[in-house]
């Protein structure tokens, strides 16, 4: 299993690219499912939830064929088999959101059960109840959901209970192939989604409002191919972002799309960053000041994400006074907070662990650390780029699963920074 090795102390410098959005690009291969030609996703990242997904669709017996630019095109009508196995679904969420493009498609779905993960139990109620309104059966049997529908789903109006980005992205999937037309209601709106309709709508699909509460879905018969690019990473982007802020740097992002992280652009101009932007680059600079600490509370798009909260966190470690940090997301999200406050962080959790209260230090020290789940992850590594001595990031098979070539990354912004194996 592989490590990092951080000596702390660089201040970061320089430019990178930001990578496609693996939160996206893993749905899209879902989405590729209701079609019947192929569909080929380009900027696709080089990552372990991709090589997962891809896996999954190959023990569907779907082809799947993938050039050196990680363009990947997807062969849907070759599949052979309608079941995901628990191996596959445990390792990554997502990848149950298969369920409702095969059951919209081919009328049978065999998908493992997600079961709970590090950040919290996470439910799939809301995508099982929007199938069920759509007129799927559904059964449980063995950990697994053995859903089934005579001839096509049927459009319905369907309220969600919560704001769900899964659940919308598979409602909506579903929904296109559906006989008549669909109403979502009380919808996430995250620009992952508002690129999976994009996607859809490529392939022939009629859905409108992405990106707003309501989305409707005039279901079609049959879906076709279609090449749709992958919008950029805005996790990957506000990450490298903060990143660069707490080491008092400077990073300028290309490729990226500034209308997706307004929020958090803010919360760093508050830490004292200045900030620049042009339609597909952002540019920060702290002109080697320590950062001002940020309070925020996390909340569905286009509130404060929750997949940058642990970032902000590491920050605010070394910022010059305090931040609160509310998580309303996910139940179990703060596992960071521990592991820094090994190297020397000053955080205490209130409110039931909702709630963290992080006094900015002058220094953290080096330490091996880890964590479960892949934003606590490289959060210990920004921890680590501001401690002072070597820090050990163990367990960052996580960070793999979405940071395309981290450390080449930061190396080429001036961190040190390596990858080793563990012994
Ligand atoms: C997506 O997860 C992202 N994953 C997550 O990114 C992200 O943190 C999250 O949205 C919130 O922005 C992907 O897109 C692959 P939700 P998702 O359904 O869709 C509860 C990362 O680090 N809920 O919006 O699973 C749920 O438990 C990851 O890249 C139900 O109760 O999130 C949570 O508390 C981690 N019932 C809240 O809703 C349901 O049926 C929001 O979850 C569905 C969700």
């Amino acid at each position: 299993m592989d490590r990092l090795l951080i000596e702390g102390g660089a201040r970061l410098d320089g430019e990178l690219r930001a990578s496609g959005a693996k939160n996206s690009a893993s749905v899209m291969f879902a989405a590729a499912l209701l079609a019947d030609d192929p569909v080929i996703i380009t900027n696709v990242p080089h990552l372990r939830d991709i090589t997962t997904m891809i896996e999954l669709l190959g023990s569907l017996g779907v082809e799947v064929v993938i050039d050196e630019k990680m363009n990947v095109e997807i062969h849907a009508n070759t599949i052979k088999r309608f079941t995901a196995p628990y191996d596959l679904v445990k390792t990554m969420r997502a990848s149950f959101n298969v369920l409702g493009p095969m059951l919209a498609h081919y009328g049978q779905a065999e998908v493992s059960l997600p079961g709970g993960c590090a950040i919290g139990p996470r439910p799939v109620d809301q995508h099982l109840r929007g199938l069920e309104a759509l007129g799927a059966k559904i059964e449980m049997e063995d950990g697994y959901v053995k859903a089934k529908v005579d001839k096509r789903l049927k459009g319905a109006r369907i309220y969600f209970d919560i704001s769900t980005v899964g659940g919308t992205e598979h409602i909506m999937m579903a929904a296109t192939l559906a006989e008549g037309e669909t109403v979502l209601e009380n919808c996430a709106r995250e620009p992952e989604i508002v690129d999976l309709a994009d996607c859809l709508n490529a392939m022939g699909a009629q859905v409108e409002g992405a990106g707003t509460d309501t989305i409707t879905i005039q279901g079609v018969e049959r879906l076709g191919g279609c090449e749709h690019r992958v919008i950029a990473d805005r996790v990957e982007t506000g990450t490298y972002l903060i990143a660069a802020a707490a080491t008092g740097g400077r990073v300028k992002v290309r490729d990226t799309n500034p209308a997706h992280l307004d929020l958090l652009l803010n919360k760093l101009k508050e830490a004292g960053a200045e900030i620049s932007l042009g339609d597909e680059w952002i540019e920060l600079d702290m002109k080697g000041e320590r950062p001002r600490a940020i309070s925020l509370v996390t909340a569905p798009y286009p509130e404060f994400p929750t997949d940058l909260q642990a970032q902000i966190i590491a920050l605010n470690c070394v910022a010059e006074g305090t931040g609160t940090i509310k998580e309303t997301v996910f139940e179990n999200r703060f596992m960071h907070v521990h592991e820094m406050n090994r190297m020397g962080a000053n955080i205490r959790l209130e409110d039931n662990n909702t709630i963290a209260i992080v006094e900015g230090v002058d220094h953290l020290k080096g330490a091996p650390v880890m964590a479960n789940d892949l934003r606590a992850s490289v959060s210990l590594v920004i921890a680590g780029l501001v401690a002072e001595g070597t820090t050990v990031v163990d367990r960052i098979y996580h960070i793999d699963r979405g940071y395309e070539q981290v450390e080449e990354k930061l190396s080429n912004l001036g961190a040190s920074i390596k990858r080793v194996a563990s012994s």
